[in-house]
């Protein structure tokens, strides 16, 4: 099996990110050949500077490598090292209506926060499928608020296997059973997210243990004192008891059980607890491992190989459904000594 996930460098990972990304990367690596794209291209449809991007691009490769993503197993890469990933996206275009990309809930969130709107925002799921579909993945773990670009991508895989005949795989989604939507601390209906929550609600991977503690004891809970796993109700503690499960892998009924009685303020104290002891290794291992900047390049430089080799003869078959003229070799006419 195939897997096949990416994650922008630019802003500073948080605990979402975690939930829905990083800690699936671990897990699913174990079931198949697993490439893992630090998606440099998809951080310019937005605003940003070219010498944090440098900077992230590499960070992002160690926070991937601290989290558990074996270099042995698995391949991390650099999106911009391999230029099949946009050629793709512009064979792939032909086949993505604009009304489709218009009703993308992510391009409009976007689009709305901002007075400039590039156009690589409005076409931005159009290469994220050409991400997962050059390399034939089958499984795309990811977080909640993918759900609609895999949709997308599943569609532009059939539309395109229906018009030239079959060529993509159709991926499939993974989200976690818990923690798939991390929510903001201090606003729990808006999701965790460094653009748009708040700074105080959004648990960044490597904060440090006392800004941990502190984010959880004055995350917002709910009126009544139930430890109740109810998002309709109580989306603040309901966010908490996902959080809790996710730092320590017990079931929502568990956490219930043993928090029932005893009200929020213990309850936020140990789901505090429990982010700075998995946070807190992941940091010391992110910190080492970003010390040693040559090693990190090394590692993008073997994964960028594998995954152009993988990456090309999609391509190549994509371009040749499509009727593009290949070029001729060149031809040898050099005088023989
Ligand atoms: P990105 O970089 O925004 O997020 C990386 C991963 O983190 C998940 N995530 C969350 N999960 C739970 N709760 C949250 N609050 C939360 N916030 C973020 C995301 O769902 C994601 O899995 N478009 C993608 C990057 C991408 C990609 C791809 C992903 C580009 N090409 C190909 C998969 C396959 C994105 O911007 O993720």
């Amino acid at each position: 099996m195939r897997i096949f996930s990416g994650i922008q460098p630019t802003g500073a990972k948080h605990l979402g990110n975690y939930s829905g990304g990083f800690r699936q990367y671990a897990s699913t690596q174990e079931e198949g050949e697993a490439f893992f794209c630090i998606v440099d291209l998809h951080s310019i449809t937005v605003d940003f500077d070219p010498e944090t991007l440098r900077r992230s691009t590499l960070d992002l490769a160690a926070m991937l490598f601290a989290t558990g993503i074996d270099p042995q197993r698995s391949t991390v890469f650099v999106q911009s090292h391999v230029p099949a990933n946009p050629y793709g996206a512009w064979l792939l275009s032909s086949v993505a209506s604009y009304g489709q990309l218009q009703r993308m809930t992510q391009f409009k969130e976007k689009a709305e926060r901002r007075e400039f709107v590039s156009a690589g925002l409005f076409t931005y799921p159009v290469l994220m499928a050409a991400d997962v579909l050059l390399y034939n993945a089958d499984l795309v773990p990811v977080g909640d608020d993918q759900r609609q670009h895999i949709e997308l991508m599943r569609d532009l895989a059939q539309r395109f296997n229906a018009r030239f005949g079959e060529t993509l795989v159709v991926p499939e989604g993974r989200f976690p059973a818990e923690g798939a939507r991390i929510m903001d601390l201090q606003e729990p209906q808006m999701k965790m997210s460094t653009t748009g929550g708040t700074p105080q609600g959004t648990v960044l991977l490597l904060d440090p243990p006392e800004v941990i503690r502190k984010k959880l004891k004055s995350a917002v809970t709910d009126s009544g004192r139930e430890v109740r796993h109810d998002p309709e109700e109580k989306p603040g503690v309901s966010n908490l008891i996902e959080i809790l499960s996710v730092a320590t892998g017990d079931s929502f009924a568990d956490i219930e059980a043993r928090y029932d009685a005893q009200g929020y303020g213990p309850f936020k104290k140990d789901v505090g607890e429990a982010v700075v002891a998995l946070l807190d290794p992941i940091r010391q291992r992110y910190d080492e491992l970003r010390a040693d900047e040559p090693e990190l390049r090394r590692l993008l430089a073997i994964g960028a190989e594998k995954a152009r080799a993988t990456a090309q003869p999609t391509l190549e078959s994509m371009i040749e459904k499509m009727g593009f003229v290949q070029p001729q070799g060149v031809v040898d006419t050099a005088p023989s000594p």
